[in-house]
């Protein structure tokens, strides 16, 4: 199925144009995924192939969800229940709890299809963009709203060996509260996260105190699109709400535009309110949203 990265790509793009107005997906994204150490390729994505052999769907069943997607030219043929099955099946076989679908909240026959086999809207993801247009606007000096570390921490900028088993573990006690959170091994997150093709070290930060970590913000680079993505940000429970986390994000936002990037973009639970308060006021705006639809598995002989 490798060699297919490209046709499942062009897949993945036509979708994209269709719901989100621009591709999303790149061939890099797709091999990265792909590679990722918790993922057997051979058993949890599938295609679907049209009478012609070309590739009109595909579905990846994985940890935080299933995508599946169906070619515009080739919807309303049956292929996306297909496909819905397909994942319900792989789903049971890793031994999930429930069925969790991500859909572009414009595919309109996505969100049909779903409910019409039970499934519930849960929550959604946003993803946040922001112009930087001038990375001096971005300066401390010149930003009434980037505050000063409070006093005790320090920043630093990532370093791999270092800190990458640390943020690891931070990470799991950070989103231990998130919907779509399951902890993995080490071996899954730095697949996931430090060894990203796009995984940008230079703008990734950690704030110390002492010698621990209190916060961490993993940063990507599209240099194509010249977009600087904000991967995963956290702050540990007991050193919240004291600034830590806009100082990351800010800073963020200025090693990116001082390397010439003119736009920032994340995503963001909408059962995040306070992540989302902290984005839209360092100026980030809703871009896309993506949805999320649920419902409780059969039991693993149920059909
Ligand atoms: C989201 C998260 C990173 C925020 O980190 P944080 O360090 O608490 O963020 P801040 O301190 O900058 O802002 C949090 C709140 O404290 C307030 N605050 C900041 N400095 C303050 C200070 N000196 N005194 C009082 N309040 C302060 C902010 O105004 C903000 O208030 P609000 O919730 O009413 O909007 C952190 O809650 C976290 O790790 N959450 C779990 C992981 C997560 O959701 N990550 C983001 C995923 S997209």
């Amino acid at each position: 199925m490798f060699d297919e990265a490209p046709a499942v790509l062009a897949v993945l793009t036509a979708r994209d144009l269709a719901d989100l107005g621009a591709p999303d997906y790149t061939l890099s994204d797709l091999r990265d995924e792909w590679g990722l150490s918790d993922l057997d390729l051979a058993t949890d994505a599938v295609v679907a192939e049209a009478p012609n052999g070309k590739i009109a769907g595909y579905a990846i069943v994985r940890r935080p969800g299933t995508l599946a997607v169906v070619a515009p030219e080739h919807e309303g043929q049956g292929i996306g229940t297909k496909l819905l099955r397909w994942s319900e099946q792989r789903a049971r076989e890793q031994g999930r709890p429930r069925y969790r679908q991500w859909i572009a909240a414009n595919n309109h026959r996505a969100r049909e299809l779903l409910v019409g086999a039970g499934y519930e809207h849960r929550r959604s993801y946003w993803r946040m963009t922001r112009v930087l247009d001038a990375a001096s606007s971005l300066s401390r000096r010149d930003a009434p709203e980037a505050p000063d570390l409070p006093s005790g921490y320090r920043h630093r900028t990532l370093d791999v060996a270092r800190d990458g088993e640390t943020v690891h573990a931070l990470d799991d006690i950070c989103f231990a509260g998130s919907s779509d959170h399951e902890p993995g091994p080490f071996e899954a997150f730095a697949d996931e996260h430090l060894r990203a093709h796009d995984f940008d070290p230079t703008a990734s930060l950690v704030i110390e105190r002492g010698d621990e970590l209190a916060g961490y913000l993993l940063a990507r680079r599209w240099r194509g699109e010249s977009v600087g993505f904000v991967d995963l940000l956290g702050v540990h429970p007991q050193h919240r709400g004291r600034g830590i986390g806009t100082w990351l994000l800010l800073s963020a936002f200025a090693r990116f535009a001082a390397a010439g990037l003119r736009e920032a973009q994340l995503g963001v639970a909408s059962d995040n309110p306070r992540a989302l308060r902290i984005y839209e006021r360092a100026g980030m705006h809703p871009r896309f949203r993506s949805d999320i639809y649920e419902r409780p598995a059969e039991a693993p002989d149920a059909r």
